[in-house]
């Protein structure tokens, strides 16, 4: 059966009204388009783990500051639903800004403390986008599994307390990164790095994993030493702006002196005019 596109919001909630009522489950994985492996490994799990599966494609406006890229942010609606398809999503929402925002639109998520730190910092506006529109999004889908990746590690850890707050009654499933064969994270971004920047770019994976190592060698380095040769080892490279590194347990996304618990190694930095983030799990 082909993937079948909606658009608008009235239909996607009469079918899923039919779905519901014959209670099947329902996976949804929320994108932004511009497909890559991350995505379709979200997809694939949700097309294993569920009756029905969902993606929706809908670059955010709201989620983007003023001087950010989304007006150039990579678009392809043929390619996308090409590899939906080729996936047999049952459907896909591709929904508009006037149906998503239409005129007088004026109410907004915000999860407090979590959205002002790291990503936070740099992109004030974004996590109460994101979670405006999922919290939209959850509201016309009703899954069962929302599908997430783990790259964007601090908006699956607010989009969880979301849920948990508002009492969204769907699970939450984080799935690993996928890197390309030199290790950089997946993201639709990539397409815009050059030849050099991408060469740049692969320096933010290696110095996760040169944090990776100093952990393994010992245990009971403290985080500030752990990151401040991270620091390092990356500021030789001065075409790469860093915007942060930083260490946060998994389980309450909190400073941590040492790691005694699971936690994520985060960077974030500008290579050329891209903005990269990628994270590694310790502990
Ligand atoms: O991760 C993304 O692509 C976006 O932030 C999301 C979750 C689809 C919301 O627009």
């Amino acid at each position: 059966m082909k993937t079948k596109t909606i658009k608008s919001i009235s239909s996607l909630k009469k079918i899923i009204k039919t779905i519901k009522l014959s209670n099947k489950s329902i996976g949804f994985v929320p994108t932004m388009g511009y497909l890559h492996e991350g995505h379709l490994s979200l997809i694939r799990a949700s097309k294993k783990e569920n009756d029905i599966t969902i993606v929706s494609i809908y670059v955010n406006p709201t989620q983007f500051g003023a001087n950010e890229d989304f007006n150039i942010y990579p678009r392809d609606y043929k390619r996308d639903y090409l590899l939906i398809n080729q996936l047999n999503v049952n459907y896909l929402f591709y929904p508009n800004n006037e149906i998503m925002y239409p005129i007088g639109y004026s109410t907004f998520v915000d999860v407090d403390n979590y959205n002002k730190i790291l990503e936070g910092e740099f992109r004030p506006t974004h996590f109460r986008g994101v979670t405006t529109i999922v919290a939209k999004l959850l509201n016309i889908t009703q899954p069962t599994i929302m599908y997430l990746g783990q790259k964007d590690a601090q908006q699956a850890f607010i989009l969880t307390k979301m849920c948990q707050d508002l009492n969204f009654d769907c699970k939450i499933k984080i799935m690993p990164i996928i890197r390309d064969e030199n290790g950089l994270a997946l993201s639709s971004r990539n397409v815009r790095l050059n030849k050099d920047d991408y060469q740049l770019a692969l320096q933010l994976n290696k110095t996760l994993k040169l944090g990776k190592e100093l952990f393994l060698k010992n245990h009971s380095i403290t985080t500030d030493k752990l990151l401040n040769a991270c620091q390092n080892y990356i500021k030789k490279f001065d075409k790469i702006s860093v915007d942060y590194i930083a260490c946060r347990s998994v389980k309450k996304f909190d400073e941590i002196p040492k790691i005694t618990e699971k936690c994520y190694l985060l960077i974030a930095a500008k290579v050329g005019n891209v903005r990269l983030i990628d994270n590694i799990i310790l502990g």
